[in-house]
């Protein structure tokens, strides 16, 4: 599907040492034909983004704020399957970098010891006519923050590969093995979809926890069930009503914890 005339993901870094959003960047790069594996990668963030429109702290030096550009040839449709693939992906990068072994909580964060790790977020930019002119794929990596390096607020939600391990891999060493295993995720999109199905499922957290839905206005209790074959979640209510839960409409989160 996504074919060898590509270069590959990261084949051209560009470094910054500091910007409002690598994602804001690229986008701008993307709108006047940078080309798909373009990475953009800064020291700091003054105005990182997650998703529904939450900032992400990017402390100066001390983690891997990143974002690749990428072309696909496939439909809109297949866009939302990225962010949970790209999660196996950082997964993976993280433990043949470091040995620990991240969770996942659904849909785009990975956590260590319940606490956020990395966030991914993933803006797809769809032409009038429908079809996807780009995708791009925002991660940002927390890995030599101590907790005094995070606000107040987010330290109790936050940490680090440095608060789980005596020297945390270079952010250098990091990108390259994230950039690896993103290569190898776009050259079997969409056709591993299995197996990367059962590597998602085999680290979320998410499922078997109380979860807190946000979205419509409202939160609701339920409890999550399981994690359904295009990555949306299967969450029971209190009232014995069953959801699946679609990435764009709600956030799902262990209550207390964000
Ligand atoms: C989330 O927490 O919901 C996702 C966070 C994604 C953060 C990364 S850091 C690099 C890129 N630039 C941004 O502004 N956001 C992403």
């Amino acid at each position: 599907m996504n074919t060898l005339k590509q270069q590959p993901i990261g084949f051209r870094v560009e470094h910054l040492d500091r910007v409002d959003s690598t994602n804001n960047y690229l986008k701008t790069l993307a709108l006047s034909g940078a080309p798909h594996g373009l990475t953009v990668v800064a020291d700091s963030q003054t105005g990182g983004r997650g998703r529904f429109g939450r900032s992400f702290e990017s402390a100066e030096g001390k983690g891997l704020y990143f974002s690749v550009l990428l072309r696909p040839e496939f439909p809109p449709s297949q866009a939302p399957l990225l962010t949970p693939w790209a999660a196996v992906a950082v997964c993976r990068a993280v433990e043949e970098s470091t040995g620990l072994s991240p969770n996942i909580k659904w849909i785009n964060d990975l956590l260590l010891d319940e606490k956020k790790l990395c966030g991914i977020l993933t803006e797809a930019d769809i032409a009038p006519d429908g079809s996807l002119r780009h995708i791009i794929l925002g991660i940002g990596l927390n890995v030599s923050q101590r907790e005094e390096d995070f606000s107040p607020e987010v330290a109790s939600i936050a940490t680090s590969l440095a608060q789980h391990l005596e020297q945390p891999p270079s952010r250098e060493a990091l990108l390259t093995a994230v950039l690896t295993q993103l290569n190898h995720m776009w050259e079997t999109f969409p056709s591993a979809q299995g197996q990367y199905l059962e590597a998602y499922r085999a680290r979320c957290s998410t499922v078997g926890q109380e979860v807190l839905v946000t979205g419509g206005g409202k939160d609701r209790e339920g409890f999550a069930l399981g994690i359904n074959e295009n990555f949306s979640l299967r969450v029971r209510f209190g009232d014995g009503t069953c959801e699946n839960l679609d990435s764009g409409m709600v956030s799902a989160r262990r209550n207390g914890l964000t």
